[in-house]
C-alpha cells in the first residue's frame, strides 16, 4: 500500500503522522519546533524523526510524499516566511519543503497551517461537501483558511488568508507579533484573552475575581476558562468581549465571501458557550441584512493536531 506523511507544525510542537489513503492516521510522533539555531537544523531533525517512524513500522519504500502545514507557510514557495513565533524563522524565508526533500528524497509540499486545517476539515471533517467556508484557528496565533467556490484561496503570492491579521481596532490597538497594531490576533488568540483578563484586573483593582489568586505565574486563557466555568463574572466578561470582537469581525468575513459556515478550531474554541453566545449575538446584531441567518458557526470535528496532519496529508496526496 501507499502512504503519505502529514506534518502539523506549531510554534512550540511539531506533530506528524503516517496517513493511509482513507485518511486514517496510523502512526504518530512529535518533536519540538523551537530549540534550533537554523531552519537546516530543524529540517534535519524532522527528517530523521520521520524516517525513524517509517522504518520502525516497516514502511520503507511505501511513503509517497510529505505534506506540511506551518505558520506563515507560503504554498507557492514551499517556504515559511517571517514566522514571528518561531525563532529560527523570524524575519527570514526558510525554504523548508526543499530542505525536507533533500533530506528524505521524498516530494514535499508545504502550506499555511490554518489552510491545512481547512483542507482537512473539507475532506474529512464538518466541512465535508461544503464549497464555501472559512476556518478560523484560535490558538497562540489566529489563523484562517478561506475556501471559496470549492477551493482554497491562495493568492498570487501563496500567502492569502491571513485573517488573524485583519485590523479590528484602529485607534490605540494592541501591538501584534506581526509588528502592526490592532490585529484580530492581538485580541482573540489565547494570549489576547489572557491579556484582556490582565487589563480587566488592573483597571478594576477593587473588583473580586478568582483570577486574582493566580500570582505565582503568568495568567493563561485556560485559567480564564476555568474561572468562567466557576461563574467568575470577570472571566465571563473577558469571553463576552472576545466573542463580541470575533463576531463583529466575522460580519466582515461574511460580506467578503458569503461562507456557508465559519468553523472554529483550536484551544480557545473549547471555551465554546462563553465565546459562542456573545459571538453569535454580535453577528445577529451587526451582519448586513442580505446575509442575516445564512452563515452557521460550527466547531471543528477534528481533534488536536488531527485536522492539520490530515490536511497536510491531503496536500501530499495531490
Ligand atoms: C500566522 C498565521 C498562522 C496563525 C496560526 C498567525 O500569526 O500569521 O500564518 O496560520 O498564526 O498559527
Ligand atoms: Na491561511
Ligand atoms: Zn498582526
Amino acid at each position: 500500500a501507499l502512504y503519505v506523511v502529514g506534518v502539523d507544525m506549531g510554534a512550540t510542537n511539531t506533530a506528524f503522522g503516517i496517513v493511509d489513503a482513507r485518511g486514517t492516521i496510523l502512526f504518530q510522533d512529535n518533536i519540538p519546533t523551537g530549540n534550533y539555531s537554523t531552519g537546516e537544523e530543524y529540517a534535519k531533525v524532522l527528517s530523521t524523526a520521520i524516517k525513524g517512524l517509517v522504518t520502525k513500522n516497516n514502511l520503507n519504500g511505501e511513503i509517497k510524499a510529505i505534506g506540511i502545514g506551518a505558520p506563515n507557510g507560503n504554498m507557492h514557495a514551499g517556504a515559511i516566511e517571517n514566522a514571528v513565533n518561531i525563532s529560527w524563522a523570524n524575519g527570514i524565508v526558510v525554504p523548508l519543503a526543499k530542505m525536507i526533500t533533500e533530506e528524505t528524497d521524498l516530494p514535499c509540499r508545504l502550506t499555511n497551517d490554518a489552510n491545512a486545517a481547512a483542507f482537512g476539515e473539507m475532506v474529512y471533517g464538518v466541512a465535508k461537501g461544503m464549497k464555501d467556508f472559512i476556518m478560523i484557528t484560535l490558538g497562540t496565533g489566529v489563523g484562517s483558511g478561506i475556501v471559496a467556490n470549492g477551493s482554497l484561496v491562495i493568492g498570487h503570492d501563496g500567502m492569502a488568508g491571513e485573517l488573524g491579521h485583519m485590523i479590528v481596532v484602529r485607534r490605540n490597538g494592541r501591538p501584534c507579533g506581526c509588528g502592526r497594531n490592532g490585529c484580530l490576533e492581538a485580541y482573540a488568540s489565547a494570549t489576547g484573552v489572557a491579556r484582556t483578563a490582565r487589563e480587566y484586573l488592573e483597571l478594576n483593582p477593587g473588583r473580586y475575581s478568582l483570577l486574582r489568586e493566580i500570582v505565582h505565574r503568568p495568567l493563561t486563557s485556560k485559567d480564564v476558562f476555568e474561572a468562567a466555568e466557576k461563574r467568575d463574572e470577570l472571566a465571563i466578561e473577558v469571553f463576552n468581549f472576545t466573542g463580541k470582537i470575533l463576531g463583529e469581525t466575522f460580519c466582515d468575513f461574511i460580506t467578503f465571501s458569503s461562507p456557508q459556515a465559519i468553523i472554529l478550531f483550536g484551544g480557545l474554541s473549547h471555551a465554546s458557550d462563553y465565546l459562542l453566545d456573545p459571538l453569535q449575538k454580535a453577528i445577529d446584531d451587526n451582519v448586513m441584512k442580505a446575509f442575516a441567518g445564512k452563515t452557521r458557526i460550527l466547531l471543528s470535528q477534528l481533534k488536536g493536531a488531527e485536522a492539520a496532519i490530515l490536511g497536510a496529508s491531503a496536500l501530499a496526496w495531490e
